[in-house]
């Protein structure tokens, strides 16, 4: 896989295709098992994990239901440690199993931020789903139930990631170089 090259910056190929479906499916094992008869509504973060999370719910083989909110706190490279929310959630969690899935975890801003929200509108139970984790990011303290990989701060895109809104369709992750 060569390099990418996406607005000022250049990124080196860093996980392939078949590890993050490896990892997904290993997430959606699990929850074939946990929550089979807890008809989960998982809750899509969009952007960026909307690859993940299509690939996740074709593997979930039990009842549930999805929806959709749209949130924003990255801004080029860096978190912007404020939370936007573009589109609201048009459902109700109240007594749900509600499973949050998000592309990366990173300061964990963002899911904490969802979290009280969910639990402020009922949910009983909210488990935390995702793809990437940023350990030596983190600065919240919430359980992630479901992590596919524990990666270095590195920022990366692809498989639904972006740089400044480009390299969402990039079908494997690459890391930032310079
Ligand atoms: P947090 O609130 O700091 O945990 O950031 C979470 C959000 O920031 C994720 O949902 C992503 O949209 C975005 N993000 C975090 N790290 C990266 C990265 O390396 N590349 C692209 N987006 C990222
Ligand atoms: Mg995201």
């Amino acid at each position: 896989m060569a390099l990418v090259k996406i607005h000022d910056k250049t990124f080196e190929p860093f996980i392939p295709a078949e590890k993050l479906n490896e990892a997904v499916q290993e997430i959606a094992d699990r929850m074939n098992e946990e929550l089979a008869n807890k008809n989960p509504l998982f809750i899509i973060v969009l952007n960026g994990a909307f690859i993940f999370a299509s690939d996740l719910i074709r593997k979930f083989e039990h009842d549930c239901d999805v929806s959709f909110v749209k949130l924003s706190s990255y801004q080029g490279t860096k978190s912007s440690h404020t939370v936007r929310e573009l589109i609201g959630l048009d459902e109700s969690v109240t007594d749900r199993t509600v499973v949050l899935v998000e592309d990366i975890i990173d300061t964990g801003i963002t899911m904490d931020n969802m979290i009280h929200q969910m639990k402020g509108m009922g949910a009983v139970d909210v488990k935390v789903a995702t793809l990437l984790y940023k350990p030596e990011a983190f600065i919240k303290d919430f359980t992630i139930d479901y992590v596919g990989m524990d990666i270095p701060s590195d920022f990366i895109v692809g498989f639904g990631l972006d740089y400044d809104g480009k390299g969402r369709n990039l079908p494997e992750i690459y890391k930032i170089i310079d």
